[in-house]
């Protein structure tokens, strides 16, 4: 089936009270991993691209692996940007084929945050892609953006309720206290904040840092309102540990694609134990 573009997807979940997962891809196989797994599990997923990937790659690889990997796939499939910071970038990948894109002007006053993010929901809404948008600061580290723990800060409910009521978005992400990378303590996870702004903007939620979040807390924020949960860090982990744990326990093998093949089950184990846990195993049938 073709590329979808978020919206209805994360509506179904949201309705149903499941979350969809949100891998960050970094190569072909990395994408054909999560396809892959997604399509033994009937789940929907979403393929989500680093700015940094996008530059690495450029747009036209990577939109023709998508398209002859998720147009051949049984699942529904979508491409999305992920932190969009640059309105050059974001506007491409609108033109390009990704069927959904991430506005990220958080590190802007409320009102450039809220033009800006206007801007690609006007341009989106022409090719009938979804648009993410976040209000607040979320800490850590997502590729080449830094956000120190001072800098980090939540969503305000009153900001949040104006910013989805004025714009057309797929999925809200408001900072919660979660964040980028694996966490150094106890993550702080505003749990009445999520519940707050998904009763006031009725918008499904984006739960970033998914990484080292322990599965309970995943749950409580699935069920306070996050319909798409992200996951980068773990999965770049697993990708070069996948790697390198074959090589230490087959010092001797040196056939490249025997290496490949651990890298990609390992990636694909991954995807599947947090595809079951976010609850979108089955929902590929109804979505
Ligand atoms: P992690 O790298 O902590 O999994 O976060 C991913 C993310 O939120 C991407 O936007």
């Amino acid at each position: 089936m073709p590329l979808v573009s978020m919206k209805d997807m994360l509506a179904h979940a949201s309705e149903r009270g499941y979350a969809v997962g949100a891998f960050n891809p970094v190569d072909y196989a990395s994408l054909k991993a999560m396809i892959e797994a997604a399509e033994e599990l009937e789940s929907p997923v979403i393929a989500q691209t680093s700015a940094k990937t996008v530059r690495y790659y450029g747009y036209k690889t990577i939109i023709s692996w998508a398209r002859e990997l998720g147009e051949n796939a049984s699942v529904p499939i979508a491409l999305h940007l992920d932190h969009g910071k640059d309105m050059n970038m974001i506007k491409s990948c609108i033109d390009h084929g990704w069927t959904s894109v991430m506005i990220d002007a958080s590190d802007k006053p409320f009102e450039e945050n809220l033009a800006l993010s206007r801007k690609v929901v006007e341009w989106a809404a022409e090719k009938g892609v979804g648009v993410e948008a976040e209000l607040g600061e979320i800490g850590g580290v997502e590729e080449e953006i830094v956000v120190a723990e001072e800098d980090a800060h939540l969503a305000d409910p009153d900001k949040a309720e104006r910013f989805c009521r004025e714009l057309d978005l797929a999925v809200f992400a408001p900072a919660i206290g979660t964040a980028h990378g694996y966490y150094k303590g106890e993550p702080n996870v505003a749990f009445d904040l999520i519940q707050e702004i998904f009763q006031r903007t009725g918008t499904p939620l984006a739960l970033h840092g998914g990484t080292g979040l322990p599965d309970e807390t995943i749950q409580r924020c699935i069920q306070r309102g996050c319909a798409k949960v992200n996951i980068s860090t773990n999965l770049k982990h697993v990708f070069v540990e996948g790697f390198c744990d074959y090589h230490s326990e087959n010092p001797q093998d040196y056939e490249p694609l025997r290496l490949l093949k651990a890298q990609y089950e390992a990636m694909k184990n991954l995807i599947r134990e947090k595809i079951s846990q976010f609850g979108s195993a089955g929902m590929a049938k109804s979505a």
